[in-house]
């Protein structure tokens, strides 16, 4: 099945009709496709679930292009990103390209389902500014954090998930509601593979989010845990290159205080909301045990 949203995917870049687009488009690695395969779970039966599958794809695709202009990050899904190389504007030209086409396709769906995906594609352009203006100071507010997540982040991956019931004509609240844990939950996981993971795993660089300035989960609990010097230590470090020795510094301390045990339960509990939303859909379930469980 997800050879219909790959050979979806492979039209839309076509019918945009420009070489440079596709030869661009096919150095991207694809990704785990996680959002299309929502639809499919929950809409497969419906022919337009592949394309829509492939519309969320390359909107999340354009995303991550223009994302790694802002992070200014080099490396993407472990290959050089496009404004490694080629540059910037080009990773913002080929975005654009994407997420245009994608746009226009979406308009041949229901009322429902378009807006349902574009008004995801709002949140994450605001959830990303959130971000960047969050990363400009320590945030130590766990709230704000999360509130942060679910907009750059789960919006669209609720969004795949309300689309796909809408198709079917089923609860479609339910499933926004799996789908937003799903996405939460998700994002937390990948907040703990940056610091428990390495470069080789993850396809990008390691313990890399606290450099970029974002105070992830984990950074939050550990301010929360220290005091005094150490409190004053941690936040010297914020938006700065970390040495081997301060870098095991933090990792020490996040042992100390349990701060990735308890980042990590916190998704588990956002999973089992999700699980108990669509109760019983054994294949929605699967998805999210193999998401908790997962090193990249
Ligand atoms: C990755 O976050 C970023 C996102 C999931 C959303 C980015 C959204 C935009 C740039 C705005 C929308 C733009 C278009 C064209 C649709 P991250 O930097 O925390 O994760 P990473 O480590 O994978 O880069
Ligand atoms: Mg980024």
């Amino acid at each position: 099945m997800i050879e219909l949203v790959e050979q979806e995917i492979t039209n839309l870049v076509e019918e945009i009709g420009y070489d440079e687009v596709t030869r661009l488009f096919n150095t991207l690695a694809g990704g785990k496709r996680l959002r299309a395969k929502l639809v499919l779970e929950i809409a497969g039966t419906q022919d337009k679930a592949p394309r829509l599958g492939a519309i969320i794809e390359l909107i999340h695709a354009a995303s991550l292009l223009h994302d790694d202009v802002i992070d200014d990050a080099t490396l993407r899904r472990g290959a050089p990103s496009v404004n490694a190389t080629e540059d910037s504007k080009t990773a913002i030209m080929l975005g654009d390209a994407l997420y245009s086409k994608a746009y226009g396709a979406l308009v041949s769906y229901d009322e429902a389902v378009a807006k349902t995906v574009s008004d995801a594609v709002t949140a994450l352009s605001v959830g990303e500014l959130m971000d960047v203006r969050m990363s400009e100071t320590f945030n130590a507010n766990a709230q704000k954090y999360l509130d942060m997540l679910y907009l750059k982040t789960a919006a669209l991956i609720e969004a795949s998930a309300k689309a796909g019931a809408l198709m079917m004509g089923r609860d479609a609240e339910a499933y926004a509601t799996y789908g937003r844990n799903l996405g939460i939950s998700f994002q937390i996981i990948d907040d703990i593979l940056d610091i428990v993971s390495d470069e080789a795993t993850l396809g990008k660089p390691a313990l890399h989010d606290y450099e970029e300035g974002k105070c992830t989960l984990p950074y939050i609990y550990l301010y929360e845990a220290l005091e005094g010097e150490e409190r004053e230590r941690l936040l010297s470090y914020h938006k700065e290159k970390l040495s081997t020795e301060n870098a095991s510094w933090i990792k020490e301390k996040m042992q100390k205080y349990h701060c990735v045990e308890r980042s990590y339960a916190l998704a588990q509990e956002l999973s089992d909301k999700a699980i108990s939303a669509v109760d019983g859909d054994a294949r929605l379930i699967g998805i999210i045990e193999s998401m908790m469980k997962r090193s990249f």
